[in-house]
């Protein structure tokens, strides 16, 4: 297997090449969002400096140039993760996807209805879940984390019922970097209720690991571009071509219909019906762009450097007193997101310090309230590493972090 050269990696994202505060940017907030290589750049640029119009509707050739870069998009995302073209429903992000399948699911609940969630999700897999539980008057249960950050698989038997609807969760912790066996998951909830609808949330997976939805065995996934090297504004929401057809849109409006009178409207077929209104052409030629470049790297060879660089993000964070890592201190099925708290210091100052020093990361709750209620914390600092950072990239963020709690004078 090749291995990868961050190094040269980094030459191919121009906006690495800066100082900050007079310090080579280290960039380690891509958990929040990745940067973007000249490929990605250079194919959203071509497109409108050439090809932009809008899709399907039109018959001149710039018309026809943007359909074909459009559905030539959504077919190397459908390879990309193993689905088939059909398959693939654009929009807006992973919220935007879990928002509208949401909505579109919740004609299916009713009260006592039972929607399987983790302690460990992210917002927009919480939320939208709640809002549609009081609506419907559906109930959510939690599967729980262990002291070592990880689901506890154990309470699967015993949370999945023939009252569960809905199991939703994520693939790869935005917080913790736990990677969760979602196969193994799934396989056990619908060995006890086939008609478990299984949904796994991919923000933070596909940029990290090969995603495959036949060998995951989902019937629904969300990611979003801009983690993955991509453009923000689009996302992606995978389906299954025979769970899409009973599907109704809760989106509505021009492009997603094939006949509309006074009274009534009849719908596109799957993928087209849920995708109503101008679509985000440049934002899925940037997604194709960035998978496309994801894909020439290998996503075997990024799998291992991500685990390379938790390895060594893990050792040399467990050196430095005081700190104390927020996820499990085993590599094993573990991306290098890390969160920690320091003793003595908010997040906020280790961040604004950080950046005194060139490096990026993030502080707050991460859009995960219930998992700090849980972990009995109000925050974490969260340095997240992707294929452009090397394990100089490490050494700064603990350089950097040093010198914060010397500040702070927490450093002994
Ligand atoms: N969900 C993103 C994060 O974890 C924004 O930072």
């Amino acid at each position: 297997m090749n291995k990868l050269n961050s190094q040269k990696i980094k030459s191919d994202f121009p906006i690495l090449n800066q100082k900050i505060n007079r310090h080579d940017l280290v960039y380690l907030d891509n958990g929040a969002t990745t940067q973007k290589p000249n490929a990605v750049i250079n194919a959203i640029s071509n497109y409108y400096s050439h090809d932009n119009s809008n899709t399907h509707r039109s018959v001149h050739e710039l018309a026809s140039r943007a359909t074909i870069q459009y559905e030539h998009a959504r077919t190397i995302t459908a390879k990309f993760i193993g689905a088939k073209t059909e398959e693939i429903i654009f929009t807006s992000g992973t919220t935007d996807s879990l928002n509208k399948l949401v909505n579109s699911l919740k004609h299916q609940l009713k009260k006592g209805d039972e929607i399987v969630l983790t302690e460990m999700e992210h917002h927009s897999n919480i939320v939208p879940w709640q809002q549609v539980a009081k609506e419907t008057g559906a109930v959510i249960k939690w599967i729980p984390i262990t002291d070592d950050f990880r689901l506890d698989l154990t309470t699967i038997s015993k949370l999945i019922t023939t009252k569960t609807k809905i199991l939703s969760l994520t693939h790869v912790s935005n917080v913790l970097g736990t990677i969760n066996p979602v196969k193994e998951i799934i396989k056990e909830a619908k060995s006890i209720n086939q008609n478990v609808i299984a949904i796994v949330d991919a923000a933070q997976s596909v940029p990290h690991i090969s995603v495959n939805v036949t060998d995951l065995g989902c019937d629904f996934l969300a990611f979003s571009a801009h983690k993955a090297v991509g453009p923000m504004g689009v996302g992606v929401l995978f389906g299954k071509s025979q769970l899409l057809v009973n599907l109704e849109p809760n989106h509505t409006g021009g492009g997603m219909v094939l006949e509309v009178t006074k009274d009534n409207t009849t719908f596109n077929q799957a993928p087209y019906k849920f995708e109503a209104g101008t679509p985000n052409v440049a934002g899925a030629v940037g997604l194709a762009a960035a998978l496309t470049y994801l894909s020439k790297l290998t996503m075997n060879a990024i799998e291992q450097q991500m685990h390379d660089l938790t390895v060594y993000g893990l050792e040399q964070l467990n050196t430095v007193h005081g700190l104390n890592i927020i996820g499990s201190k085993d590599a094993k099925n573990r991306a290098p997101v890390f969160s920690f708290t320091i003793k003595g210091m908010h997040p906020h100052d280790i961040g604004e310090i950080l950046n005194s020093h060139g490096v990026a990361i993030r502080g707050g709750h991460h859009c995960a309230m219930p998992l700090f209620k849980r972990l009995k914390l109000n925050g974490a600092s969260r340095a997240s590493a992707y294929i452009y950072n090397s394990k100089e990239d490490i050494d700064q963020l603990i350089v950097a972090i040093k010198a914060a709690q010397k500040i702070f004078g927490v450093d002994k």
